[in-house]
Protein backbone atom coordinates (compact mmCIF):
# COMPACT_ATOMS: atom_id res chain seq x y z
CA UNK A 1 0.00 0.00 0.00
CA UNK A 2 1.66 3.32 -1.07
CA UNK A 3 -0.47 7.11 0.45
CA UNK A 4 -1.96 7.41 -3.24
CA UNK A 5 -3.62 3.63 -3.10
CA UNK A 6 -7.31 3.82 -2.78
CA UNK A 7 -7.79 7.30 -4.25
CA UNK A 8 -9.86 8.24 -7.43
CA UNK A 9 -8.85 10.50 -10.50
CA UNK A 10 -10.04 12.49 -13.30
CA UNK A 11 -8.17 13.35 -16.33
CA UNK A 12 -9.35 14.92 -19.31
CA UNK A 13 -8.21 14.23 -22.40
CA UNK A 14 -6.51 10.64 -21.17
CA UNK A 15 -6.71 8.67 -24.27
CA UNK A 16 -3.65 10.23 -25.92
CA UNK A 17 -0.03 11.66 -25.00
CA UNK A 18 0.22 13.70 -21.96
CA UNK A 19 -2.84 12.79 -20.55
CA UNK A 20 -2.49 9.07 -21.36
CA UNK A 21 0.77 9.19 -19.45
CA UNK A 22 -0.83 10.44 -16.55
CA UNK A 23 -3.23 7.85 -16.73
CA UNK A 24 -0.81 5.19 -16.77
CA UNK A 25 0.93 6.64 -13.84
CA UNK A 26 -1.91 7.01 -11.37
CA UNK A 27 -2.63 3.36 -12.38
CA UNK A 28 0.82 2.33 -11.31
CA UNK A 29 0.29 4.11 -7.91
CA UNK A 30 -3.20 2.13 -7.21
CA UNK A 31 -5.22 5.25 -8.06
CA UNK A 32 -8.77 4.15 -9.47
CA UNK A 33 -9.25 6.61 -13.10
CA UNK A 34 -12.21 7.75 -14.97
CA UNK A 35 -10.50 8.92 -18.50
CA UNK A 36 -12.86 11.54 -19.98
CA UNK A 37 -12.25 12.21 -23.76
CA UNK A 38 -14.01 12.29 -27.21
CA UNK A 39 -12.04 9.10 -28.41
CA UNK A 40 -14.47 6.69 -27.99
CA UNK A 41 -12.91 3.95 -29.35
CA UNK A 42 -9.46 4.13 -27.54
CA UNK A 43 -11.87 4.39 -24.40
CA UNK A 44 -13.40 1.10 -24.48
CA UNK A 45 -9.66 -0.17 -25.54
CA UNK A 46 -8.54 1.56 -22.16
CA UNK A 47 -11.35 0.27 -19.92
CA UNK A 48 -11.10 -3.33 -21.37
CA UNK A 49 -7.23 -3.53 -20.27
CA UNK A 50 -7.23 -1.46 -16.81
CA UNK A 51 -10.73 -3.72 -16.20
CA UNK A 52 -12.22 -2.50 -12.24
CA UNK A 53 -9.32 0.04 -11.96
CA UNK A 54 -10.30 2.78 -14.77
CA UNK A 55 -13.40 4.18 -16.74
CA UNK A 56 -13.64 5.27 -20.02
CA UNK A 57 -16.13 8.24 -20.37
CA UNK A 58 -16.78 9.85 -23.66
CA UNK A 59 -17.16 13.91 -22.78
CA UNK A 60 -16.60 16.88 -24.48
CA UNK A 61 -15.08 19.22 -22.23
CA UNK A 62 -16.37 22.62 -23.70
CA UNK A 63 -20.15 20.76 -22.34
CA UNK A 64 -21.13 21.67 -18.83
CA UNK A 65 -23.91 18.55 -19.31
CA UNK A 66 -20.65 16.63 -19.90
CA UNK A 67 -18.33 17.35 -17.28
CA UNK A 68 -21.33 17.27 -14.28
CA UNK A 69 -22.01 13.38 -16.16
CA UNK A 70 -18.90 13.06 -15.77
CA UNK A 71 -18.35 13.80 -12.41
CA UNK A 72 -21.74 11.77 -10.81
CA UNK A 73 -20.33 8.69 -12.90
CA UNK A 74 -16.72 8.62 -11.40
CA UNK A 75 -18.27 9.13 -7.99
CA UNK A 76 -20.88 6.59 -8.66
CA UNK A 77 -18.22 4.01 -9.62
CA UNK A 78 -15.02 4.64 -7.39
CA UNK A 79 -17.04 6.17 -4.49
CA UNK A 80 -15.07 9.59 -4.69
CA UNK A 81 -12.96 11.98 -6.48
CA UNK A 82 -9.43 12.90 -4.85
CA UNK A 83 -7.27 14.35 -8.27
CA UNK A 84 -8.72 16.15 -11.38
CA UNK A 85 -6.01 16.46 -13.80
CA UNK A 86 -7.62 19.11 -16.81
CA UNK A 87 -5.52 18.32 -19.73
CA UNK A 88 -7.76 18.13 -22.94
CA UNK A 89 -6.60 20.62 -25.81
CA UNK A 90 -6.05 21.55 -29.31
CA UNK A 91 -5.80 24.50 -31.46
CA UNK A 92 -6.59 25.70 -34.29
CA UNK A 93 -4.16 28.06 -35.50
CA UNK A 94 -3.67 31.03 -38.24
CA UNK A 95 -2.41 34.74 -37.85
CA UNK A 96 -5.09 37.09 -36.21
CA UNK A 97 -5.77 38.87 -39.43
CA UNK A 98 -6.77 35.71 -40.85
CA UNK A 99 -8.37 33.81 -37.68
CA UNK A 100 -11.86 32.45 -38.41
CA UNK A 101 -14.49 32.97 -35.39
CA UNK A 102 -15.09 30.16 -35.22
CA UNK A 103 -11.70 28.92 -34.84
CA UNK A 104 -10.87 30.94 -32.40
CA UNK A 105 -14.19 29.86 -30.43
CA UNK A 106 -12.92 26.42 -30.73
CA UNK A 107 -9.75 27.19 -29.25
CA UNK A 108 -10.64 29.03 -26.78
CA UNK A 109 -13.59 27.20 -25.67
CA UNK A 110 -11.51 23.77 -25.64
CA UNK A 111 -8.67 24.82 -23.93
CA UNK A 112 -10.16 27.45 -21.51
CA UNK A 113 -13.69 27.18 -20.95
CA UNK A 114 -13.15 23.10 -20.64
CA UNK A 115 -10.81 23.60 -17.73
CA UNK A 116 -13.32 26.10 -16.53
CA UNK A 117 -16.19 23.62 -16.21
CA UNK A 118 -14.12 20.71 -14.94
CA UNK A 119 -12.21 22.56 -11.83
CA UNK A 120 -15.85 24.11 -11.05
CA UNK A 121 -17.93 20.44 -10.68
CA UNK A 122 -14.63 18.81 -9.78
CA UNK A 123 -14.40 21.86 -6.98
CA UNK A 124 -17.75 21.32 -6.14
CA UNK A 125 -17.70 17.57 -5.27
CA UNK A 126 -14.06 18.07 -3.53
CA UNK A 127 -15.64 21.18 -1.19
CA UNK A 128 -17.99 18.43 0.10
CA UNK A 129 -16.20 16.17 0.41
CA UNK A 130 -12.96 16.97 2.49
CA UNK A 131 -10.85 18.61 0.11
CA UNK A 132 -8.66 17.25 -3.32
CA UNK A 133 -6.13 18.36 -5.77
CA UNK A 134 -6.55 19.56 -9.06
CA UNK A 135 -3.90 20.41 -12.09
CA UNK A 136 -4.57 22.39 -15.12
CA UNK A 137 -2.27 21.58 -18.48
CA UNK A 138 -1.64 24.71 -19.73
CA UNK A 139 1.56 25.46 -21.61
CA UNK A 140 4.91 27.05 -21.91
CA UNK A 141 2.50 29.31 -24.61
CA UNK A 142 1.21 30.91 -21.24
CA UNK A 143 4.08 32.67 -21.19
CA UNK A 144 5.99 32.98 -24.75
CA UNK A 145 3.46 34.09 -27.91
CA UNK A 146 4.04 31.90 -31.37
CA UNK A 147 3.13 32.73 -34.78
CA UNK A 148 -0.13 31.59 -35.35
CA UNK A 149 -0.61 30.85 -31.65
CA UNK A 150 -3.05 33.58 -30.89
CA UNK A 151 -5.88 31.96 -29.32
CA UNK A 152 -3.85 29.13 -28.19
CA UNK A 153 -1.62 31.02 -26.37
CA UNK A 154 -4.21 33.38 -25.03
CA UNK A 155 -6.20 30.41 -24.01
CA UNK A 156 -3.47 28.74 -21.89
CA UNK A 157 -2.32 32.38 -20.24
CA UNK A 158 -6.13 32.67 -18.91
CA UNK A 159 -5.83 28.56 -17.95
CA UNK A 160 -2.66 29.88 -15.44
CA UNK A 161 -4.59 33.09 -13.89
CA UNK A 162 -7.74 30.50 -13.55
CA UNK A 163 -5.98 28.14 -11.68
CA UNK A 164 -4.48 31.17 -9.42
CA UNK A 165 -8.16 32.36 -8.84
CA UNK A 166 -9.39 29.06 -8.18
CA UNK A 167 -6.28 28.42 -5.62
CA UNK A 168 -7.72 31.67 -3.80
CA UNK A 169 -10.95 30.67 -3.64
CA UNK A 170 -10.51 26.82 -3.01
CA UNK A 171 -7.83 26.77 -0.41
CA UNK A 172 -10.47 26.96 2.52
CA UNK A 173 -11.92 23.83 1.09
CA UNK A 174 -8.57 22.16 1.21
CA UNK A 175 -8.04 22.17 -2.39
CA UNK A 176 -5.13 22.80 -4.13
CA UNK A 177 -5.10 23.52 -7.82
CA UNK A 178 -1.53 24.26 -9.61
CA UNK A 179 -1.08 24.20 -13.28
CA UNK A 180 1.51 22.41 -15.26
CA UNK A 181 3.29 24.17 -18.46
CA UNK A 182 4.51 22.00 -20.53
CA UNK A 183 7.85 22.92 -23.65
CA UNK A 184 7.29 20.47 -26.82
CA UNK A 185 6.10 17.14 -26.32
CA UNK A 186 6.47 14.06 -28.27
CA UNK A 187 2.70 13.53 -28.68
CA UNK A 188 0.00 12.96 -31.60
CA UNK A 189 -0.68 17.01 -31.27
CA UNK A 190 3.18 17.94 -31.91
CA UNK A 191 3.48 14.90 -34.45
CA UNK A 192 2.92 17.54 -37.18
CA UNK A 193 5.64 20.17 -36.06
CA UNK A 194 8.20 17.64 -35.31
CA UNK A 195 7.66 15.53 -38.11
CA UNK A 196 9.11 18.30 -40.21
CA UNK A 197 12.73 18.20 -40.47
CA UNK A 198 13.14 22.39 -40.62
CA UNK A 199 10.87 23.20 -37.64
CA UNK A 200 11.88 20.44 -36.13
CA UNK A 201 15.79 21.94 -36.37
CA UNK A 202 14.24 25.74 -34.82
CA UNK A 203 12.70 24.11 -32.02
CA UNK A 204 15.84 22.01 -31.07
CA UNK A 205 17.78 25.33 -31.42
CA UNK A 206 16.02 27.32 -28.86
CA UNK A 207 15.25 24.24 -26.07
CA UNK A 208 18.82 23.88 -24.38
CA UNK A 209 17.87 20.31 -23.76
CA UNK A 210 17.98 19.99 -27.58
CA UNK A 211 15.22 17.50 -27.34
CA UNK A 212 11.40 17.57 -27.35
CA UNK A 213 9.93 15.85 -23.89
CA UNK A 214 8.65 12.45 -23.60
CA UNK A 215 4.75 12.01 -22.09
CA UNK A 216 6.28 10.22 -19.34
CA UNK A 217 8.15 13.43 -18.25
CA UNK A 218 5.07 15.61 -17.74
CA UNK A 219 3.57 12.39 -15.92
CA UNK A 220 6.11 12.47 -12.98
CA UNK A 221 5.58 16.57 -11.87
CA UNK A 222 1.95 16.19 -12.85
CA UNK A 223 1.90 13.46 -10.04
CA UNK A 224 3.90 15.85 -7.50
CA UNK A 225 1.75 18.63 -7.76
CA UNK A 226 -1.26 16.41 -6.31
CA UNK A 227 1.39 14.26 -4.14
CA UNK A 228 1.46 15.39 0.18
CA UNK A 229 5.25 16.37 -1.02
CA UNK A 230 3.54 19.56 -2.69
CA UNK A 231 0.98 20.04 0.18
CA UNK A 232 2.08 24.13 -0.01
CA UNK A 233 2.26 24.12 -3.21
CA UNK A 234 -0.86 25.92 -4.11
CA UNK A 235 -1.61 28.76 -7.21
CA UNK A 236 1.24 28.27 -8.64
CA UNK A 237 2.60 27.04 -12.31
CA UNK A 238 5.18 24.28 -12.50
CA UNK A 239 6.98 25.28 -16.09
CA UNK A 240 8.51 21.53 -17.31
CA UNK A 241 10.05 22.90 -20.47
CA UNK A 242 14.10 21.17 -20.95
CA UNK A 243 15.02 25.34 -20.15
CA UNK A 244 13.21 26.67 -23.07
CA UNK A 245 12.05 29.45 -21.29
CA UNK A 246 14.52 31.27 -20.28
CA UNK A 247 16.37 30.86 -23.29
CA UNK A 248 15.58 33.50 -25.13
CA UNK A 249 18.51 35.09 -26.30
CA UNK A 250 20.80 33.04 -28.71
CA UNK A 251 23.32 30.61 -27.33
CA UNK A 252 26.47 33.15 -27.39
CA UNK A 253 28.34 30.15 -25.88
CA UNK A 254 29.40 29.40 -29.48
CA UNK A 255 31.25 32.53 -29.93
CA UNK A 256 33.18 32.06 -27.08
N1 LIG B 1 2.35 18.26 -26.81
C1 LIG B 1 2.88 19.43 -26.45
O1 LIG B 1 3.99 19.82 -26.89
C2 LIG B 1 2.15 20.34 -25.49
C3 LIG B 1 2.83 21.45 -25.00
C4 LIG B 1 2.18 22.29 -24.12
C5 LIG B 1 0.89 22.03 -23.72
N2 LIG B 1 0.25 20.93 -24.22
C6 LIG B 1 -1.12 20.71 -23.76
O2 LIG B 1 -1.21 19.43 -23.18
C7 LIG B 1 -2.53 18.93 -23.36
C8 LIG B 1 -2.46 17.54 -23.99
O3 LIG B 1 -1.82 17.65 -25.25
P1 LIG B 1 -1.23 16.37 -26.01
O4 LIG B 1 -0.03 16.85 -26.70
O5 LIG B 1 -1.15 15.21 -25.08
O6 LIG B 1 -2.38 16.17 -27.10
P2 LIG B 1 -3.08 14.86 -27.72
O7 LIG B 1 -3.70 15.32 -28.98
O8 LIG B 1 -2.12 13.72 -27.76
O9 LIG B 1 -4.21 14.52 -26.64
C9 LIG B 1 -5.30 15.36 -26.44
C10 LIG B 1 -6.51 14.53 -26.05
O10 LIG B 1 -7.59 15.43 -25.79
C11 LIG B 1 -8.77 14.87 -26.36
N3 LIG B 1 -9.74 15.94 -26.63
C12 LIG B 1 -9.70 16.86 -27.63
N4 LIG B 1 -10.80 17.64 -27.59
C13 LIG B 1 -11.55 17.20 -26.54
C14 LIG B 1 -12.79 17.60 -25.98
N5 LIG B 1 -13.50 18.62 -26.50
N6 LIG B 1 -13.26 16.92 -24.91
C15 LIG B 1 -12.56 15.88 -24.40
N7 LIG B 1 -11.38 15.46 -24.88
C16 LIG B 1 -10.88 16.11 -25.94
C17 LIG B 1 -8.28 14.19 -27.63
O11 LIG B 1 -9.24 13.22 -28.09
C18 LIG B 1 -6.97 13.56 -27.17
O12 LIG B 1 -7.15 12.27 -26.65
C19 LIG B 1 -3.28 19.96 -24.20
O13 LIG B 1 -4.01 20.80 -23.36
C20 LIG B 1 -2.16 20.73 -24.87
O14 LIG B 1 -2.55 22.03 -25.22
C21 LIG B 1 0.84 20.09 -25.10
Amino acid sequence: MNKFSGKVAIVTGGASGIGYAIVNRLLNQGIKVAVADLNEDRLKELEEEHKGNLIGVVTNVTKEKDIEALVQKTVDTFGGLDYGFNVAGASRSALITDQSEEDWDFTVDLCLKGVFLSVKHQARYMKEHGGGAIVNVASLNAHVPMFYGAAYSSAKAGVEMLTKNAALELAQHNIRVNALLPGLVSTPLTKGLTDHEGINEAYKERIPMRRPADPDEMAGPAMFLVSDDASYVNGTGLVVDGAWEVSGYPDLSKFM
